[in-house]
């Protein structure tokens, strides 16, 4: 025998005890959005490879090594989306989406990274992302990061997390940046590991986001991209850190937040957790200004970020949303005309009684192994046809959570019991 053929490594089933609470949050998460004027757009899960490498960045960890590249069979090299961004710009581009107006826009699906699997880390994740496009100001920053807060707040969790904020100013003020970093770490060659060696010369700005204990007192050391920030951006970052103590939304300046793709200028910032082991940034983002213009459009000022909803779930795994999906009521069947009029029966309810949650039992088998089924699936009460109910167009109602005989009532006299203990 052939071994059975299991899932890609990384790659997770979201299986049915689990998707009540992914709808329920997706539900609250648009919602919200909504509440703030951002319109859906949807995507392709599949982009040509160059719009990855020129926007995300050559020398970044996940244009290096994380992308599901392969040819199609034209030849042409195509990837699986490691984010949305890109293919956001990619889009609005192709349909006029940025000429002379503003746009608020989200998304929401699967990404591929080709990392290490681990808690909280996959191969194949789901985002929600938002961009905004064609407003400079710190506004609008705000405005995304009370999003946030917002969301935190309808799933009860904003205790668990922390919003880290950084600037990292104009590609001017980052290049002169660069020059002092590089020269600040050169002095340490010897000691540095390897990756923040080979960083050294290419990416030296993410040697700051290394995670390597060994590192962190000669990171701790290093000059503060705030230091080198130009007037222009520095007011940027402190009208928007003036907006969120208005509004009074705690933030904690974390000046080596350099984030890991390379199309970010000024503001940065993560919702980070310290509930989730290493994995811990729930969401992420910030200002992109040079994006849309390195992808041949007008230059245009852009801010998003990205919500990993693995890791949004696994906060909520104790929450009152976390509820399974039961039926309200499962219908036992015996006998050939009460199996007729029993679908019969299930459509009138459901046609009345929208909302409500029936399972009707299938297969056939006595009463006893049916009662069995019904509660096993939890539902709150059987309603029962056997030859007597049907020939006289009644039903038996059971309650099974609770106290109570059963009674034989009417069709008509059904519809008003359940409504009465279900949808009261
Ligand atoms: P990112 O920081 O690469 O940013 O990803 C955003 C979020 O996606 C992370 O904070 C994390 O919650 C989740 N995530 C990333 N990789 C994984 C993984 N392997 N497994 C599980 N969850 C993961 C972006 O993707 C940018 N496009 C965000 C953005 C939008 N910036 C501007 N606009």
């Amino acid at each position: 025998m052939s071994d059975k053929i299991q899932a890609v490594r990384g790659m997770h089933d979201i299986l049915p005890d689990q998707t009540p609470l992914w709808r329920k949050v997706e539900a609250i998460l648009v919602d919200c959005l909504e509440n703030y004027g951002y319109r859906e757009i949807r995507l392709p899960i599949v982009e040509k490879t160059e719009l990855f490498k020129r926007s995300i960045g050559e020398v970044t960890d996940i244009v290096e090594k994380e992308m599901y590249t392969f040819e199609d069979r034209n030849g042409e090299s195509l990837t699986l989306r490691p984010e949305g961004t890109a293919g956001c710009v990619r889009a609005c581009l192709e349909h006029g989406l940025l000429h002379n107006q503003v746009q608020r826009l989200w998304y929401q699906g699967p990404m591929f990274r080709h990392e290490r699997p681990q808690k909280g880390r996959y191969r194949q994740f789901y985002q929600v992302g938002v961009e905004a496009y064609g407003m400079p100001g710190p506004d609008i920053d705000a405005e995304l990061i009370l999003l946030n807060w917002r969301w935190w707040k309808r799933l009860g969790i904003l205790d668990k997390l922390e919003l880290q904020l950084n600037s990292l100013g104009t590609i001017e003020e980052r290049q002169q940046y660069r020059g002092e970093l590089v020269a600040y770490f050169s002095t340490y060659e010897e000691v540095l590991d390897e990756d923040s060696r080979r960083r050294l010369h290419t990416n030296p700005l993410r040697i700051l986001d290394s995670k390597n204990p060994e590192m962190q007192s000669l990171i701790a050391g290093a000059p503060s991209l705030l230091d080198y920030l130009g007037e222009a951006s520095r007011a940027h970052f402190q009208t928007l850190t003036s907006f969120l103590d208005d509004m009074g939304i705690a933030y904690t300046l974390n000046s080596r937040l350099v984030r890991g793709l390379d199309y970010y200028c000024l503001t940065v910032f993560e919702w980070v957790t310290s509930e989730l082991g290493a994995q811990g940034t729930v969401c992420a983002g910030g200002r992109y200004d040079g994006l849309v213009s390195q992808l041949n459009g007008k230059p245009t000022p852009a801010v998003g970020f990205a919500l990993g909803l693995e890791r949004l779930i696994a906060l909520l795994e104790d929450s009152p949303l976390a509820t399974a999906q039961i039926p309200h009521c499962y219908m036992i069947r015996v006998g050939a005309t009460a199996e007729r009029q029993g679908l019969l029966l299930a459509e009138q309810l459901r046609d009345e009684l929208p909302g409500l949650r029936l399972t009707v039992h299938c297969g056939g088998g006595s009463f006893k192994s049916q009662f069995k089924k019904a509660d096993k699936s939890g539902a709150r009460y059987a309603l029962i046809l056997g030859e007597d109910e049907a020939a006289q167009k009644q039903v038996g109602f059971k309650p099974l959570r609770e106290e109570g005989e059963q009674q034989t009532v009417s069709w008509e006299q059904l519809v008003e019991i359940i409504r009465r203990q279900i949808f009261h």
